[in-house]
C-alpha cells in the first residue's frame, strides 16, 4: 500500500512520532532493498538533494534523480504522466515541485505511488522533520518531550518553511512566535490550520515586531528573504525585510537562542555571519538530519508494503 508524505499538516501525529523514531533507529542497511526510488527536482536543491540521495543508498534502495530541464513538468508532458512513468520503476517519488497543487494531480494519476514532497510553494515537510530533531537533539538530548514548553521564534519572511515548522512543532506542544511584517506574514488561514494541529499545549503567535517576537525564544529560526521563483521581487523584498534581520543585537534580546537556518542562506541580507558562525548555531547539526529525516521518511513509507 502506499503512504504519502506531502506536509506535516496532512501526516497525523501517530505517523509523525513513528517517522521522528525511525529517522533515529540504527540503520540496518538493505531496508529499501530492490526498491527504486526517483527524485524529481523543478527547482534547485543542494541539501535535500544529496541527503536524500545517501538515506536511499544508506538503506540499500536504487536512487534515479530527475531535474527540471530533463522532465518539464507540464511543459514537455503532464505531471500525470511524469508520475505515470515513474512508477514503472519507482514505488517512491520524492519531488520538489513550483506548485504545490501538483501532487494531488501526480497521486490521482498513480495511487499505488508513495509520494515524498522535498519542497514546495507552499510547505517543505523533510525540513520540518530534520528541524524537530535538530532541536530535541539540543534541548534533550533527542526526546522530543523536551520541545513541550519550548519558545521557539521565526523571523522574517514568513515560507514554506515556517508553515511546516510551526506545524510541526505546535503538535510537540511549543511555542511558537512570527515575527513578520505587513504582506511577508502567516496568513490568518494559515495560523488556523496550524493552531487546528495543536497537542500538549503548543501555541501559536504572530506579530510585527522582530524584537517582541525573540523575546524569551529559546530558539531563533529564519530562512532566505527571496524564496525560489520570487527573484523578480528581490529589491522590494530586501527593503520591506531589512528591519527583521536576525543579528547580534537581535539574538542579544534573546536569552543566548540556539539559531537555525533550513539554508541556503544569503549571509548579511536575513542572517549576519557573526550569527550563523557563532557558537550558538545549529545550522549544520539541521543539515545532519535532512538525512535522518529522510531515513525516517523512508522507512515508514516501507512499513506500509
Ligand atoms: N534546506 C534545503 O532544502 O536546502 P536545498 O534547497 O539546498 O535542498
Ligand atoms: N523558502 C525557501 C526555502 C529553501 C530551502 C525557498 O522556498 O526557496
Amino acid at each position: 500500500m502506499s503512504r504519502q508524505f506531502i506536509s506535516i499538516n496532512e501526516t497525523s501525529h501517530v505517523d509523525l512520532a513513528r517517522i521522528y523514531d525511525l529517522a533515529l533507529a540504527p540503520v540496518q542497511g538493505d531496508e529499501l532493498a530492490g526498491v527504486g526510488v526517483s527524485l524529481v527536482f523543478e527547482r534547485p536543491s543542494l541539501r535535500t538533494r544529496a541527503s536524500s540521495i545517501s538515506a536511499v543508498q544508506r538503506l540499500g534502495g536504487n536512487v534515479a534523480v530527475f531535474t527540471k530541464d530533463e522532465i518539464g513538468l507540464d511543459e514537455r508532458e503532464s505531471a500525470e504522466d511524469v508520475a505515470r512513468t515513474l512508477a514503472q520503476t519507482s514505488t517512491i517519488v520524492a519531488a520538489r515541485v513550483r506548485n504545490h497543487d501538483v501532487f494531488a494531480r501526480m497521486i490521482n494519476a498513480t495511487p499505488e505511488t508513495s509520494f515524498i514532497n522535498l519542497l514546495s510553494n507552499e510547505t517543505h515537510p523533510t525540513q520540518a522533520v530534520a528541524d524537530v530533531l535538530t532541536l530535541a537533539g539540543h534541548f534533550g538530548g533527542g526526546d522530543l518531550a523536551s520541545l513541550r514548553g519550548l519558545t521557539v521564534a521565526y523571523v522574517g519572511d514568513a515560507t514554506n518553511v515556517t508553515r511546516s515548522l510551526a506545524t510541526a512543532l505546535i503538535g510537540l506542544g511549543a511555542h511558537v512566535v512570527v515575527g513578520a511584517p505587513d504582506g511577508y506574514q502567516l496568513s490568518e488561514s494559515a495560523v488556523a490550520l496550524i493552531s487546528s494541529r495543536s497537542q500538549l499545549g503548543g501555541t501559536i503567535r504572530v506579530t510585527d515586531s522582530a524584537h517582541e517576537a525573540v523575546l524569551g525564544a529559546r530558539a531563533i529560526y529564519t530562512d532566505s528573504w527571496i524564496s525560489m521563483g520570487l527573484e523578480a521581487e528581490s529589491a522590494q523584498r530586501r527593503r520591506d525585510l531589512a528591519s527583521f534581520q536576525v543579528n547580534a543585537e537581535l539574538v542579544a534580546t534573546a536569552d543566548s537562542p540556539a539559531i537555525l537556518h533550513c539554508l541556503p542562506a544569503h549571509r548579511g541580507e536575513e542572517i549576519t555571519d557573526e550569527v550563523l558562525d557563532s557558537e550558538q548555531s545549529l545550522v549544520w547539526e539541521e543539515v545532519r538530519h535532512r538525512t535522518s529525516a529522510m531515513l525516517g521518511v523512508l522507512r515508514w513509507m516501507k512499513e506500509s508494503q
